[in-house]
């Protein structure tokens, strides 16, 4: 792990080159509308350890969504959470503040592709929607066994249906149009993590999460949520979907229309997750 520095005093700020706000935001949506799936899952970490982490490390952190999930879960763990992106990470340590957990949690700036230092040994390490965007994940899985005490656990998680909000017919154009977009944007990556980590030399659990919330159930955010996420599929999309279905959409977005996903009450979350549960003997 290539370690700039430690940015505990680096203002990252918002404005930065290339810095995709609206993605950061997304992640934090999701972590606020799925909170009770984040409870679950480390709930259930909670479970399989003993004593309680007391050192947690968050790899490719984001905004830390996982990092504040686990600060809470473990009220006495200090956390550190890494990440390429300064931008996140500051976002991260604005919410520790917020939430009350500023001691606890540790930002580095870094990235895990690089040779990495000697951070550990941890007791529970967390990769969520980041294993897939290192360049040899063997490797870093090898590091990562390696940052692990014996008996820690690493649970990496990944996304295998991105989330579904409309229902089947929305008013809007034809029936169908948000499974329609979802074929063809190809948003089913099929991740699978096992033999990989059992090379590393872990012992593996595999644990899937199916994730159904209606409207009520995910609470006002669901709005915001879906039109973060259905305008980031909508611009990979313009080549891909027919222009009646291109139309549908852009009338969903538009904020001023009266059946537009910011304004309607009739949206849900439909998702699935996977986590490895992967533990080093
Ligand atoms: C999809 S986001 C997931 C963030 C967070 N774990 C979550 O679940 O919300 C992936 C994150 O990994 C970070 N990242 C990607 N490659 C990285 C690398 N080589 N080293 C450090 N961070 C990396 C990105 O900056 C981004 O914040």
């Amino acid at each position: 792990m290539t370690t700039d520095h430690d940015t505990h005093d680096h203002v990252g700020h918002d404005r930065a080159n290339g810095f995709d706000i609206a993605f950061a935001q997304l992640l934090e949506l999701d972590a606020e509308v799925l909170a009770s799936y984040l409870a679950e899952l480390t709930g259930l970490l909670a479970d399989l350890t003993d004593p309680a982490p007391a050192r947690i490390l968050d790899l490719g952190s984001g905004p830390g969504t996982g990092s504040l999930a686990l600060a809470r879960q473990f009220p006495t763990a200090q956390v550190t959470a890494v990440d390429l992106s300064p931008q996140m990470l500051h976002r991260l340590r604005k919410q520790a503040v917020v939430r009350g957990v500023a001691d606890r949690i540790s930002t580095v700036e870094a990235n895990i592709d690089g040779p990495w230092a000697e951070i550990g040994p941890y007791d529970l390490i967390w990769a969520a929607s980041f294993l897939h965007h290192v360049a040899d994940p063997a490797r870093t899985l090898a590091q990562t066994f390696e940052q692990l005490r014996p008996g820690g656990l690493l649970a990496v998680t990944e996304m295998d249906l991105f989330p579904l909000y409309l229902p089947e017919d929305t008013g809007v154009g034809w029936p169908g149009l948000e499974a329609r977009l979802h074929a063809a944007t190809n948003t089913r990556p099929n991740h699978e993590w096992t033999d990989q980590l059992k090379n590393a030399g872990f012992t593996v659990e595999k644990r899937p999460f199916e994730i159904r919330l209606d409207h009520a159930q995910a609470g006002p955010s669901v709005n915001a949520y879906a039109q973060g996420f259905l305008a980031k599929l909508r611009s990979h999309a313009t080549d891909l979907l027919d222009a009646d279905d291109l139309a549908a959409l852009d009338v969903l977005l538009d904020e001023t229309q009266p059946n537009s996903i910011a304004r309607r009450g009739d949206l849900r979350v439909h998702t699935t997750r996977t986590t490895w549960i992967a533990r080093r003997p």
